[in-house]
This record gives C-alpha cells, structure tokens and sequence, in this order.
C-alpha cells in the first residue's frame, strides 16, 4: 500500500521508519512518503499559514497552500484526488480511530493523511480536500504528526511481514479473535516474583485449558470485570 503524509515536519518521522515492523512492511514493497506542504507554498517567504477570519488565538492552515501540495503530488484537483483515494485529515473532532476502522484502511491501496498544526485546518480543506476526518482521540496534541504515527502504525502492522510472528497480529486486543474484546494477561519468567504468582493453568501445559482461561480472561475484560 502507499502511504502520503502530509506535514510541515517530514524530519520527525525518521525514528518512526527506522521502528523493526515499519522497515520489514517497507520492506515487504509498502511505501511511505512525505510532502512538506512549505515546500509547495504559493505565498513568499515559506508561508503556510494565516490569522483567522473573525479573530481569535492561533494560526490556521491555508486551503491555497494545502491545494498546492496536493496537486504537486497528484498532478490533479484535489477536489478529484479524494475520489481516486482517502485523504485523511487529522483533526481531534474526526471520527475515532479504532481497530475496525484500521482493518478498513489497511485493506486501502492508497491513503493519504494530512497533518494539521496550529489551529488546524481551514475548514474548506476539511470540506473539499478530504474524504474523512480522523481522531486518535479525545485529547488535542499540537500537530498531526503523532496521529498520522500512529495511524501509520496501526495500519502497516496490520500487512503481512510486518510483524515477526503473523499469529500475534491475529489474536490481540479488540480483534474479531477475542470477539472485539481486550486481550488476555500474559506472564513470563519468573514464575513467582514477590509472592505474586502465574495463574497455575498457564504452567499445566495443558493447551485447551489454557485457551479456555485466555478467552475466558478476555470476555471478564470485555465486560469492564478486571483492568482497573
Ligand atoms: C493544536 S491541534 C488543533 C486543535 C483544534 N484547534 C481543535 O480545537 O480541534 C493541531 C493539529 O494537531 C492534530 N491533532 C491534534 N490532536 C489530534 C487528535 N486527537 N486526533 C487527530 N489529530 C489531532 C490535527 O491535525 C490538528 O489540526
């Protein structure tokens, strides 16, 4: 699949391509870029931004200089690019990211995110430019770096050879496996810590049990039964 992102900070995705599961997608033909939308600006002097209309704190992103970028990457109206593929925007207000969702775009051939900063996103980008409007929560950060991250993440996870061991993508938090639920506690060496021990049926080797005491802890944990 082809990831676009388009940002204002192109340089703070360098440590998120080197993470193991990023390269080995990239590697697997997946490609991720970049488009700084200053590099495409209309206005002088690298402008990207301006006061709001009627006043306010803040600055908000142009819709000339986001409609430049896009077309600069897509030779076409922006106002077509979102037919041929999602154009994401980033925006605290958007619909909520969440694993049903990120199995729908990582089944996308193509997505393009677009990074808000400042105030955000002059509306009319929002309206014309995009196809939809993405939040990673009810929360604002300053910029959409970290959303498009972790959109990004969630997604490339998500395609064969990301990740070292494929079953672990298949059975984990709020997948169709554990019927949408929180995955099961897991445990490791040693066995007993302090006094706090690992559920005996763990160590009975015994394999149908251990399923049933997996999907039993996750179905309490659906429930709202045991995280605190
Ligand atoms: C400071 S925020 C703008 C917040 C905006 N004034 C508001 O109140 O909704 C700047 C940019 O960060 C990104 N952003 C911040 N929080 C986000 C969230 N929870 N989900 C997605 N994007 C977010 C968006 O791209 C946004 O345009």
């Amino acid at each position: 699949m082809e990831l676009d992102v388009f940002t204002l900070f192109p340089e703070a995705f360098e440590w998120f391509e080197s993470q193991r599961h990023v390269r080995n997608a990239l590697a697997e033909g997946h490609r991720l870029g970049y488009v700084n939308y200053r590099d495409y600006t209309p206005l002088t002097g690298g402008q990207v931004d301006d006061t709001p209309f009627g006043g306010g704190a803040g600055m908000v992103l142009r819709v000339d200089v986001v409609e430049a970028a896009l077309r600069a990457r897509y030779g076409a109206d922006p106002t077509d690019v979102r037919r041929e593929r999602r154009v994401l925007a980033l925006t605290p207000g958007g619909r909520m990211l969440d694993d049903a969702l990120v199995d729908e775009l990582a089944a996308e051939p193509a997505l393009t995110l677009l990074c808000g900063r400042y105030e955000g996103f002059d509306e009319r980008i929002l309206e014309h430019f995009a196809s939809d409007r993405l939040s990673i929560g009810k929360y604002v950060l300053a910029g959409g770096e970290l959303p498009a991250m972790v959109v990004c993440d969630a997604i490339l996870r998500k395609q064969p050879g990301a990740l070292g061991h494929e079953e672990s993508a298949l059975e984990e938090s709020f997948s169709q496996a554990l019927d949408g639920a929180p995955e099961y506690p897991h445990y490791t060496r040693p066995a007993e810590y302090r006094g706090w021990d690992v559920p005996e049926v763990l160590l009975s080797g015994h394999h149908a049990k251990i399923r049933e005491w997996r999907l039993e802890q996750a179905r309490e944990r659906g429930a709202g039964n045991s995280l605190p």
